[in-house]
């Protein structure tokens, strides 16, 4: 592979044609790239022109670019948001002092290890979202996923390049690790856990952007105040487009609520089977689908009590959420935070060292965040006047990682023996017959401006285009 003009191919604003080092890394691993994507990556959209964002700079203008774009033809870019010469350490046992820019030989295995793992979930989740596009709901939506999944794509792009760029043959190596593990494959599968779940189906869909892409943007705003500067500059650019990822979970769960309880007016019940007949999705399933992607995407965090969070964090490669924003002394040896317990018959709290607990703290930010969302699809049942409420399950539910892991808690917090666990597991779970319903409504509507019967259209179209407009030409 030569006479690749990168600056050409390959947005950049990292002077790429000036590394031919760095350029000869690309040029054998981006073939590759190619050849997973027409495997891997989104099913039957080969010839598709996409009415897509792509971005070609970090300035206002330049990084949301709109137009009908081939999806193999997408120029998967590399950006930094712009830096400072000067910019100190913000936090750990370095801070104050000027913030890398290249990797700290001593750090190199963990800071690796925390990109290859970021890494890692950008090509799951298109993996995961491939078979999606035969069942879209609507071009608008089906426009959607293509745009998240080649932004995906280009997430991988944005560590391959630090991989190569500052990691030497182990980079190169783990760049070409990233295209062969699989989600969901029993041998070689995705590293974490929740990227190796299936995503049948649309409610799955949007319930994974809007719980699973916010684990990604609390991970990425955690990464984009790290001591290693190129790393802190490209997740910064990442969180960017993470946005819209989360906007279209937000907006297609709101959408399916929307629908779901017009149809609940119009026939004047809430009847599961009624409603089910009528072709909508039935709330208490929604919240089932709700208990299971929040649970799945918590555990994503890790164990709560975890020395490595603390390494990551007094060594100046991982910081908490908005850690800029926060008025202690940023070192945090003195401190300590609450974690939960599972005792036998209930949940206790036991203060640990904060350093160990950051995952933990990392966390309890997320759930924050997520619980808001969850509030304002409420506000669309109260608005149509449904007196039911959808609820984030409590922390303890259906954990498979840290010191709560297996421990029998209900979505609403009581500890239970297992058996009832297991009993009652189909009240809190999507259970088979529930995704066989979701599955049995997802049909390919792709004419302009209709929408599949179970879901409301949005409020307006993408980048002020009419709703019915042509997002998907199919040739
Ligand atoms: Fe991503
Ligand atoms: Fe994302």
């Amino acid at each position: 592979m030569s006479g690749i003009n990168y600056s050409e191919k390959i947005p950049n604003n990292v002077n790429l044609s000036e590394d031919r080092t760095l350029q000869r890394a690309l040029e054998q691993w981006q073939p590759n790239f190619v050849s997973w994507w027409d495997d891997i990556g989104p099913e039957g959209s080969t010839d598709s022109e996409v009415y897509l964002r792509t971005a070609v700079s970090v300035d206002p203008q330049g990084w949301a670019q709109f137009g009908h774009v081939k999806m193999r033809d997408y120029r998967w870019g590399i950006f930094l948001n712009p830096g400072s010469d000067d910019r100190t350490i913000a936090f750990g046992d370095h801070k104050g002092e000027k913030a890398w820019t290249d990797v700290p030989g001593e750090y190199r295995a963990n800071l690796r290890r925390i990109i290859v793992t970021q890494g890692d979930t950008e090509p799951a989740s298109v993996e995961q979202q491939r078979h999606l596009g035969l069942t879209a709901p609507s071009m608008y939506d089906l426009r959607n996923l293509y745009q998240i999944n080649v932004e995906e794509g280009r997430h991988l792009w944005a560590m391959v390049y630090l991989l190569h760029k500052h990691f030497g043959r182990d980079g190169r190596e783990e760049a070409d690790a990233l295209l062969e593990r699989r989600s969901g494959d029993e041998d070689n599968p995705r590293i974490l856990g929740a990227f190796n779940e299936a995503t049948p189906d649309w409610l799955s869909f949007f319930m994974f952007t809007y719980f699973t892409d916010r684990d990604g943007k609390f991970q990425l705003a955690a990464l984009s105040e790290s001591a290693f500067d190129p790393l802190a500059r490209t997740t910064k650019f990442m969180l960017t487009e993470e946005a819209h990822h989360m906007f279209v979970g937000e907006s297609g769960v709101a959408r399916t609520i929307q629908r779901t309880a017009q149809v609940m007016n119009e026939l004047k019940t809430d009847d599961v089977n009624k409603l089910r007949a009528a072709g909508v999705i039935d709330l208490p399933t929604i919240q089932r689908y709700l208990n299971f992607h929040f649970s799945v995407t918590i555990d994503l965090f890790g164990a709560d009590e975890s020395s490595n969070a603390a390494t990551f964090y007094s060594t100046g490669l991982k910081s908490r959420y908005e850690e800029g924003k926060r008025d202690d002394d940023h070192i945090l040896k003195d401190k300590t935070y609450p974690v939960l317990v599972a005792k036998d018959g209930g949940i206790e709290t036991k203060e640990v060292p904060m350093l160990n607990a950051l995952n933990e703290v990392l966390r309890d930010d997320y759930i924050k965040d997520s619980v808001a969302g969850v509030e304002r699809w409420n506000k669309v049942l109260t608005k149509a006047g449904i007196p039911f409420q959808l609820r984030v399950p409590h922390k303890a539910f259906n954990r498979n990682i840290g010191a709560l892991a297996g421990a029998n808690v209900t979505p609403e917090g009581q500890v239970v023996s297992e058996t009832e666990w297991k009993a009652r597991a189909g009240e809190w779970l999507p259970s088979t017959e529930d995704r066989a319903f979701v599955a049995s409504l997802m049909g390919r509507v792709v004419e302009p401006g209709k929408f599949a019967n179970w879901i409301a259209p949005p409020a307006m179209g993408v980048n002020r285009m009419p709703i019915e407009f042509d997002y998907v030409r199919f040739n």
